[in-house]
């Protein structure tokens, strides 16, 4: 059989197929299918230093054939109780466990890596996704992700308490995503995690009134895919020596060896995840038809053939 493993950095995994943060339960996906046989590493729900209830209802919208809209927010028990109670059982399936954070302040940020990896079940830690899409306090409250500078000053301070390879997560709601990545890597970042959700909204026509309590929120799942492809594309044309984890729209394993073709070394599955638990194992299996028909010993001939020499 083929072997689907990639190597993302120093890190190697058993297959490129992981979850997208805050899209996932564990648990509930293991009594669907053996997860350590379908997934590369599980993404752990973004955590924050305080424990948060997220934004006011209503907070998602399903769109039929399209997606979803959500405005969750970063709703969770916080880090401490995070790494208490909620690490222990993402680490529990034999799948490398991703870490993912966000915070409010580069200070903030900072203290939260020293906690996390002075915890006693830190260890199965093996990445830390940075999701940078919160507000940031000290600038009126745009968000870290969108302004290049504050993407180096938080990268660079996390790089230099992060014992794990430091993954960051990109907001596709910027003018161009290559100075912010670019001042990222420039920060210490081992990889680029693209796309976060796109901006989006949709009206109540009953209600006469936005359907979401913030109006506006992150669209999610299948139409999201060529926008994340395109950002995949520009990334690994500017940085081909960066691995990149494509996430956005992703629904087959066509999709996911679009992605491979477009430079990314692994992928990450949401909103299909939620309509189709097992998207994961479906996947795999094209995936591994898909090689045999192509005659491909390993992944490595198609990472980012696609990508447009300069
Ligand atoms: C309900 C929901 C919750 C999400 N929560 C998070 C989160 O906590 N942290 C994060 O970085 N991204 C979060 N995302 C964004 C996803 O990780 C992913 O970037 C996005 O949904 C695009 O992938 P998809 O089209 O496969 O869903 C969330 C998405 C959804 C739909």
């Amino acid at each position: 059989m083929s072997s689907l493993v990639t190597t993302i950095g120093e890190l190697t995994f058993n297959s490129p197929l992981m979850n997208a943060s805050g899209a996932f339960n564990p648990e509930a996906f293991a009594r669907c299918f053996p997860l350590a046989e379908s997934m590369g590493a599980l993404v752990m729900k973004t955590l924050t230093p305080e424990s948060s209830k997220g934004n006011a209802q209503q907070r998602t919208v399903a769109l039929p054939a399209l997606g979803m809209l959500n405005s969750i927010g970063l709703q969770g028990k916080g880090i401490a109780q995070g790494l208490e109670s909620e690490l222990p059982a993402w680490s529990n399936h034999g799948v490398p466990v991703v870490f993912s954070l966000s915070a409010s302040s580069v200070e903030a940020f900072e203290q939260a890596v020293v906690q996390i990896f002075q915890h006693r079940n830190a260890s199965v830690i093996q990445a830390l996704e940075l999701n940078l899409s919160c507000p940031n306090v000290h600038a009126g409250g745009s968000s870290f992700g969108s302004s290049p500078d504050w993407v180096n000053t938080v990268v660079s301070a996390v790089k230099a308490v992060c014992p794990v390879p430091l993954w960051v997560k990109l907001t596709p709601n910027v003018t161009s995503v290559l100075p912010i990545a670019e001042q990222a890597l420039l920060a210490g970042a081992d990889g680029l995690v693209a796309i976060n959700t796109v901006l989006g909204s949709h009206i109540d026509v009953r209600r006469k009134k936005a359907s979401l309590s913030r109006v506006s929120g992150g669209y999610s799942g299948v139409g999201m895919k060529p926008i994340a492809l395109h950002h995949v594309l520009q990334l690994a044309q500017a940085f081909p020596q960066t691995p990149i984890i494509g996430v956005g729209g992703i629904q087959s394993a066509t999709d996911v060896i679009e992605f491979l073709m477009a430079g990314c070394s692994a992928v990450q599955i949401g909103t299909q995840a939620f309509r189709n638990p097992w998207v994961f194992p479906s996947v795999t299996k094209g995936l591994q038809a898909f090689m045999k028909a192509e005659g491909l010993e390993n992944l490595q001939p198609i990472i980012g053939c696609a990508v447009p020499k300069i």
